[in-house]
């Protein structure tokens, strides 16, 4: 079943109260509900409905009579009076057998929900849409020490606590935890006065791991004050972790839930990456009170209301605390390696789709990512002063609604008299606007030619001009910026732009900072950008291409690694006036399924073993290169202040590892066994215990590392996910197979799960292994997933999106793999919509 932006209609009555009551226990759970609704005067539609799931009905009054609802597919409807009333349900649910993670959950034994997207309907009987808001009252019983709910706690005793949230939120905002647990508490004073009491709710023996999430909390509550002028509204705030969760984080009113993985933190047992990731996450879902929860969606398709600007504001959060330049360059990897494949493949579809049969399966790079550039576009069209009014505004109109990408535009339009016709076309159509670039000088004028062309795709057959902000600079024969950063608007399919009064034709820098979400036909002058470029992206994006361009003489004409690209490197690597978290991105080498994504684009087909072999190739040459200067390079960036998770320290010991990858290429691991042996942190242990696993002298590491570390969780995903990823791809299937094998393969959790198959599907070259073993592994574990957690098993799917790349071989077995999943009986909703999808191709 299909569902339609166009056919939104408002619920009939509004829901002026809930009041509901839990009594708890593992496999029979009783939720009784009040909630007081009155029509609404003006609705077309009178239909009581109420979604419902799992749930066993014990009874149902309407104003204290016992009434017999008619269930429906997906809830009930009953004959109601036509004016305000009191509806009164009785359920029961067993949170103990929801594998699924969805609704009222158990994991460990502690009682935790997950509401969006639709997962309220399998607590109790309610108009589970995001536009119904209302004001909840929570009452819980269960013998827990810790029983939590949204809002601000109102009295607890022996066995039971009543909490209140005073702001209305639809229910997918709905939130209870219960369990024994251990809180990590700190406080923060609002600039409004307000004392608020904080808190992280872990189980015992993480209380070590707390800390540094909390700082962020405060870190995050005080930038959106300074930022966006926004200030937290209830007394207090709890965030619990949580071990069994589908996603990263869940930004239920008050009572935020994690998965652990995102928030608990040591420096023993967390890289940098982790820390900085963390970080991230808390900003992000403590930012969603404002931009989401205070303002909220009318219905799914307006996901990216929420989710496009709270990665945008999380991404500004970042940039803040460390660097810029470096959040800017990782946020476009990761933007080209998941949303482009999206955008480009079975699975496009426009930041606001038009329809969806499974909402869950529209979390995606699309909507969170693209959404995020599409704001960030608003606000480099409509300048900072423009976009804070504009935002002022949308906060003072919009708080407390349910609103709408319409709404948002609007502000935008009122607070900046700016038209955004064309501009809308960005949530509107799906794909990588592609943008060729050519030039000419005569008589001191420098033009600029460009022509965009979206290609076409089922989700948009007929693409139209987008709007494009392309920022450009222009530097002299020699060197210098003769024009700093200026931003031209693409809005025509194609535009000329010129530059009068230089005296040389100039080199330019165009889409500097990545200042669009398009893909460029334009082959720059890498070397010299990498010189002398002054936009640090684009820097950083000069050697990119030119290691792609070597990547792919290798690939397709055997050539040798280009000396120009080499020596750029080693000159950015060596210099210690950069940043060295920068120079640590300056070596990274495009991705593997990046390189087939070229290669297809190009009209080549990628073979996944010659993109393995030459990445090979080229980190070898690399290391070659710089033999002299390593071991020195090494040394200098190691860190010997006591441990701190912030940008300079975890920037040190990036390039520092980058440098050890490339001497355990030339020393047989010598290096990284000494880091590994000395590590008195997870950074410099994960980083050494990899390289140890390329130089093909892992096994006792891994080993020791197993012994160390397996009492925790957390560690050991990271155990799993390695001897994955670091394997070579004629072992990678067999490597992921014997680790399922495992004790500690714990398949129903979904950390553990996506630590193993989702990090081979990750594998390049392991995953399109020729055999086709990489596919009937994953399609096996997908099979046997679906039936357990259908949400996990349709997110991994998406592995399978770019089969058409691929040689007839291996389409043919993709193809095979996809028909046996699609086979397999009782399919999810979920699943089935992501086959079919991807099939469709
Ligand atoms: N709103 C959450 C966040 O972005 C994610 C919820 C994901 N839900 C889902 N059904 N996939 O912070
Ligand atoms: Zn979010």
């Amino acid at each position: 079943q299909t569902i339609y932006l166009k056919d939104y209609t408002p619920f009939g009555y509004t829901v002026e109260e809930v009041h509901l009551t839990f009594d708890l226990a593992p496999s029979a759970t009783r939720v009784t509900s009040r909630i007081r609704f009155a029509p609404t005067p003006e609705a077309v539609d009178k239909t009581f409905f109420l979604h419902g799931e799992n749930l066993s009905l014990i009874s149902a009054k309407i104003d204290g009579e016992a009434v017999k609802p008619n269930p429906t597919d997906q809830g009930l409807t009953c004959d109601v009076p036509n004016v305000p009333f009191t509806w009164e349900a009785e359920v029961q649910i067993d949170p103990a057998a929801n594998t699924a993670l969805e609704g009222l959950y158990q994991s460990n034994g502690m009682y935790c929900t997950q509401c969006e997207a639709e997962g309220f309907r399998k607590i109790t009987y309610y108009p589970d849409r995001p536009d119904v808001m209302s004001v909840f009252t929570v009452r819980i019983n269960g013998p827990h020490p810790v029983l939590l709910s949204n809002g601000n706690p109102v009295a607890s005793g022996d066995g039971w606590a009543e909490w209140h949230d005073p702001w209305p939120k639809p229910a997918y905002l709905f939130a209870l935890v219960a369990g024994e647990l251990v809180a990590h508490r700190d406080t923060f004073e609002t600039m409004e006065g307000r004392k608020v009491d904080l808190a992280l709710h872990v189980r015992a023996g993480d209380e070590g791991k707390c800390a540094f999430g909390m700082q962020a909390l405060k870190d995050s509550m005080k930038w959106d004050e300074d930022v966006y002028g926004r200030a937290y509204d209830l007394d207090v705030f709890n965030i619990v972790a949580v071990d069994d969760f589908n996603m990263g984080a869940m930004e239920n009113k008050g009572l935020n839930i994690f998965n652990a993985s995102a928030v608990l933190a040591s420096p023993e047992t967390s890289t940098d990456s982790n820390f900085e990731r963390i970080e991230a996450i808390i900003a992000h879902e403590y930012f969603h009170n404002w931009t989401g929860n205070r303002i909220t969606c009318r219905d799914w398709f307006q996901l990216c209301l929420k989710e496009g600007l709270t990665v945008f504001r999380d991404s500004q959060f970042t940039a803040d605390m460390r660097s810029e330049p470096v959040k800017r360059i990782s946020d476009v990897i990761v933007l080209r390696a998941h949303q482009f494949p999206e955008d480009q493949g079975p699975l496009a579809h426009p930041v606001r789709p038009e329809s969806f049969q499974e909402i869950n399966n529209f979390y995606t790079a699309t909507v969170y990512e693209k959404g995020a550039e599409v704001i960030r576009m608003l606000k480099t069209l409509v300048g900072d002063a423009g976009y804070k009014t504009a935002l002022d505004l949308y906060f003072e109109r919009h708080d407390g609604d349910a609103a709408t990408i319409e709404d948002w535009l609007a502000v935008f339009e009122e607070a900046t008299g700016r038209d955004l016709t064309q501009f809308k076309r960005w949530y509107s159509q799906a794909g990588t606007p592609r943008v060729a670039v050519s030039d000419s000088f005569e008589d001191g004028t420098y033009t600029l030619s460009f022509a965009q062309h979206t290609p076409p795709s089922s989700a948009t057959p007929d693409p139209q001009a987008q709007v494009i902000p392309i920022a450009v600079g222009l530097l002299s024969p020699d060197g210098d910026e003769v024009m700093p950063t200026q931003i031209l608007e693409l809005t025509q399919d194609s535009q000329s732009f010129s530059f009068p009064g230089l005296s040389a034709k100039p080199v330019p820098s165009i889409l500097r900072g990545c200042s669009a979400p398009v893909e460029l036909e334009h082959t720059p002058d890498n070397a010299f950008l990498l010189a002398h470029d002054t936009d640090p992206f684009n820097r950083w994006e000069a050697a990119r291409n030119l290691a792609k361009a070597s990547l792919l003489g290798t690939i397709t004409g055997g050539t040798a690694p280009d000396g120009g690209w080499l020596d750029g490197v080693a000159g950015l690597l060596s210099d210690d006036t950069l940043d060295p978290a920068y120079r640590g991105y300056v070596f990274a080498m495009p991705g593997q399924s990046q390189l087939a994504a070229d290669l297809h684009q190009a009209g080549t087909t990628p073979d996944p073993d010659a993109i393995w072999a030459a990445s090979e190739v080229h980190r070898k040459a690399l290391a070659d290169r710089m033999a002299d200067v390593l071991p020195d390079l090494y040394a200098r960036h190691q860190v010997d202040a006591p441990y701190a998770p912030d940008a300079a320290q975890a920037g040190q010991r990036a390039l520092g590892n980058t440098v050890l990858s490339l001497l355990s290429l030339l020393d047989g691991g010598d290096a990284a066994q000494a880091q590994f042996d000395g590590a008195t942190n997870m950074t410099q242990q994960l980083a050494a215990l990899a390289y140890l696993i390329r130089a093909g002298r892992g096994d006792a590491a891994l080993a020791q590392f197993e012994a160390q570390w397996k009492h925790d969780r957390l560690v050991m995903d990271k155990w799993f996910g390695l001897q994955v990823i670091e394997a070579d791809p004629d072992d990678a299937a067999d490597t992921a197979k014997a680790l399922t094998l495992h004790p500690d393969f714990n398949w129903k959790n979904p950390n553990r799960f996506r630590a193993t198959l989702g990090t081979f599907s990750g594998h390049h070259a392991g995953f399109h292994a020729k055999d086709g073993s990489g596919y009937t592994l994953l399609a096996d574990w997908l099979i046997k997933l679906d039936p357990v957690n259908p949400q996990t098993t349709a997110r991994m799917c998406s592995a399978f999106q770019t089969w058409r790349r691929y040689d007839a071989i291996r389409q043919s077995m993709i193809g095979k793999e996809l028909e046996r999943i699609a086979a397999a009986p009782n399919l999810s909703r979920d699943t089935t919509e992501m086959i079919t999808r991807i099939r469709e191709a």
